[in-house]
């Protein structure tokens, strides 16, 4: 990831402080809460694609400094949002917002940083891209609606998997690679949708993994989030298929209970019965298909950093 960044270095640093300095807020706790989660880090990913796509595309510009604050800004924002209805305690190594000051400040803060961006949005004066942000966002919200609906249903199948994580995570990364082209003018704005898209895809498939098999000093993240919450995943959907009846069984009532009081034997099956290396296969071919959506780009070091990302999506461990 850092050899990935310093591509970017100085613009990456440009992001950063606008960040910092658009947080400004004359009420105290919005500032509180906005630089705890900002200052904890993350991977700061998706301004990166931003960048990149920017630079693969044409011209790194001061509107694409603009641009990726606003994407960091509205993922922080479903960040806030996702830890309440999860009912997470640990989000970028610390306590969640809504472990240290409840759901109430999370949710409102996560609403300001929401508008924060489309206030940039206006600034930056690009309709075409207000469209594409504000079609994106509306899709994430639906995508986090259409998982809680499916919250402890153990028939949920793999389609609607797909389409929860599509529009909750990957449309968020299509619209982070093709804003930066639409930018540019660039008629690399569909390749890079499809680019973003299927790298989105892989990240949250193994996101899904290592809610099963991560190690918390290195995501920053409890395991067995999704379990407790009874999010029926990829690695869940293919064990209640391809494990033993009984094992099977243990699965549905967790689920359904939205319990994850026997994670260790869900580990244990979903491991034994090969649901997370079936889940690890299905992220490497959306890898594989974003790889192939880069095809037209001219060799540059942005293309190169955007094809060895998408391999990093997939042996991530944080
Ligand atoms: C977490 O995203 C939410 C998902 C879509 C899986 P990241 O893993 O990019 O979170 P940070 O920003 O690095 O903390
Ligand atoms: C992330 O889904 C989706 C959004 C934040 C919109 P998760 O619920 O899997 O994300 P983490 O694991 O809490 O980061
Ligand atoms: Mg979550
Ligand atoms: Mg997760």
């Amino acid at each position: 990831m850092q050899h990935i960044r310093e591509v970017v270095a100085t613009e990456f640093d440009a992001v950063n402080s606008l960040i910092l300095e658009q947080l400004h807020s004359d009420v105290g706790l919005v500032e509180n809460i906005g630089h705890y989660i900002i200052d904890a880090g993350g991977k700061r990913l998706r301004p990166l694609l931003s960048l990149l796509c920017a630079g693969a595309s044409g011209e790194i510009g001061a509107r694409h400094i603009q641009l990726a604050t606003v994407i960091e800004f509205i993922h922080t924002a479903t960040l806030l949002h996702d830890d309440v209805v999860d009912f997470s305690t640990l989000r970028r190594g610390l306590p969640t917002a809504n472990a240290k000051w409840g759901s109430a400040p999370s949710v409102l803060v996560g609403d300001f940083l929401y508008s924060r961006a489309f206030q940039m949005l206006v600034t930056i004066g690009d309709m075409p891209l207000m469209g594409l942000l504000s079609d994106t966002t509306n899709t994430v919200a639906e995508g986090e609606v259409l998982q809680l609906v499916r919250a402890g249903n153990a028939d949920a199948d793999a389609d609607t998997y797909f389409n929860v994580i599509q529009n909750k995570t990957a449309v968020l990364f299509a619209a982070a690679c093709s804003g930066a082209a639409l930018l540019n003018n660039s008629d690399l704005s569909g390749s890079l949708y499809d680019y973003g898209m299927n790298l989105g895809m892989a990240f949250q498939l193994i996101d899904d993994v290592l809610d099963y098999e991560g190690d918390p000093a290195e995501t920053g993240k409890n395991i067995g989030d999704d379990l407790n919450e009874g999010k029926a995943t990829l690695p869940l959907i293919y064990a209640m298929e391809n494990a033993s009846p009984a094992e099977s069984d243990l699965i549905r009532h967790a689920i359904t209970a939205k319990d994850a009081s026997n994670l260790k034997d869900v580990v244990r099956i979903v491991q034994a019965c090969g649901a997370l290396d079936y889940t690890r296969k299905t992220a490497a071919e959306y890898s594989g298909d974003a790889l192939s959506a880069l095809i037209s780009l001219r060799a540059s070091k942005y293309h190169q950093a955007l094809l060895d990302l998408s391999k990093l999506a997939l042996t991530r461990t944080k």
